[in-house]
């Protein structure tokens, strides 16, 4: 049920007597933006199947669109879409007559800026009000030592304007802070630069820029770096080529349902071709850790003799109801599962033990300050959490009762708090409540459907 309070839309939650179904959820929004990106690269025909269909994806499509490429939609009975793109490619994109809208979504900025370094037209890149406090000089640096003319309008932050080159110089980056963003932006300008593009990261994220473009015919090559960490690097100037993909579940996306089911005393869901990626997959191996009870099957290995097509490995999930103990994540552990943070900490909310999160400041720069959001709104719900600098504790496991919570616009915040409302007590109203469609427009429907 929904309601307007103070000028937001506010969504009721009442808690589940039990969570029980299957579910196809969105296909992965990190992987649905590369695939619409390398198909407007790609001089020819591409085809997505079961992309997702959040704001997020939609507004780089729309970005495709206004580049030149041709998009036509059809959309899927699971909620999901597939596209047919044709584009002129690389080498043949339309200069932009607009301001570049970018919504919500800090990926679309970012790996259009590396995109468009390389390219002789000028561009304005833009969003709404949270993108715009969102930090950009992380992007701007390594595409300037490219030698692109990228500036942003204050502060480092968007809106920013490219004012492309048709040459690029390659680099070698250390990028400071893990982030698959920045790498995937030097990666995408590199493709327009001659000679060895090569970012080292610290910690690895993921890497799907980095598959999606060998399946494309780009030659990446990856190492392990120092400590664990990688080398990524690709030889310029290179042109992927037109790609047929099917999208798998988003792992991020599943990561409520993980939650919601291992937490509710009486729930047993399955969640169908999700992607585990090893580099994505680290909510489900931390769960497990704390004792979930999730059940992995009809998998295709990552060994590559067992990959799909595009090098990405799927799986169904099965979770059950499970009884949790605290969890203790190095800063390793948080930035490999930084979009699962704000829904791991409503499990550590209802685990024995104290837990804690370590090295979570990254949190404070997503779509909202999202260490005060889940503070916040989990201590409304109840729970025992506190922030001490970068790490997060919390002591469980403690009953949630029904409150008033703000998401600050944020979907993963908005989506933590409708699953806690399903086990906490009384009636939960969840404020910016809208913004669950920036990732995940189904989830109404999908709760719906498993919940009684
Ligand atoms: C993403 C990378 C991550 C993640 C975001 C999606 C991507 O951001 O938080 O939701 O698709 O590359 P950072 O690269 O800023 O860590």
């Amino acid at each position: 049920m929904t309601a307007a309070i103070a000028g937001h839309s506010a969504l009721d939650v009442a808690p589940a007597r039990r969570l029980d179904g299957s579910l196809t959820l969105p296909g992965d929004k990190s992987i649905s933006h590369r695939a619409l990106m390398l198909a407007l690269l790609a001089q020819g025909e591409s085809t997505i199947q079961g992309a997702g269909d959040g704001a997020d994806v939609r507004s780089t499509a729309g970005i495709a669109a206004a580049l030149g490429a041709k998009l036509d939609r059809t959309p899927r009975a699971d909620g999901n879409v597939d596209y047919r793109i044709r584009s002129p490619g690389a080498a043949a994109l339309r200069a932009p007559q607009a301001t570049l809208d970018c919504g919500n979504s800090g990926t679309s900025l970012r790996l259009f800026a590396g995109i468009l370094a390389g390219q002789p037209v000028q561009a304005v890149l833009d969003g709404d009000d949270s993108l715009r406090r969102r930090p950009m000089a992380r992007i701007i640096e390594p595409l300037r030592a490219m030698g692109a003319r990228v500036e942003a309008a204050r502060d480092g932050r968007p809106p920013v304007i490219v004012a492309g080159r048709r040459r690029l110089t390659a680099i070698d980056w250390s990028t400071p802070v893990p982030s698959a963003q920045v790498k995937s932006a030097i990666l995408l300008a590199g493709l327009r630069a001659a000679g060895t593009t090569r970012v080292r990261e610290a910690v690895a994220t993921r890497d799907h820029t980095e598959r999606m473009l060998r399946a494309r015919g780009v030659g990446v090559r990856m190492t392990t770096g120092e400590e664990d960490g990688t080398v990524v690097e690709l030889d310029g100037p290179a042109l992927p080529r037109p790609f047929d993909e099917r999208l798998p579940g988003d792992i991020s996306a599943a990561a409520f349902w993980l939650v919601g089911g291992a937490i509710h005393p009486e729930a047993d869901v399955t969640l169908r071709d999700m992607g585990v990626n090893p580099t994505r997959r680290a909510v489900i191996d931390l769960l497990a850790r704390m004792g979930a009870s999730i059940e992995e099957t009809r998998g295709v290995s990552d060994d590559a003799a067992g990959e799909d097509e595009a090098g990405e490995p799927m799986a169904d999930l099965r979770v059950r109801s499970s009884k949790l103990l605290s969890i203790e994540l190095s800063p390793k552990d948080t930035a490999a599962a930084i979009d699962e943070i704000p829904v791991l900490c409503l499990a550590a909310t209802q685990a024995r033990g104290r837990s804690v999160i370590r090295g979570a400041g990254e949190l404070r720069n997503k779509e909202s300050d999202r260490i005060a959001g889940i503070v916040a709104g989990l201590s409304a719900l109840g729970a025992r959490i506190a922030v001490d600098r970068d790490e997060i504790v919390v002591a469980g496991p403690t009953p949630l009762r029904g409150a008033v919570v703000d998401s600050l616009g944020d979907h993963r915040l908005a989506l933590t708090f409708a699953i806690a409302a399903l086990v906490a007590e009384g009636t939960t109203t969840i404020l910016g409540a809208e913004s669950v469609a920036v990732s995940y427009p189904s989830f109404l429907a999908d709760l719906e459907r498993i919940r009684s």
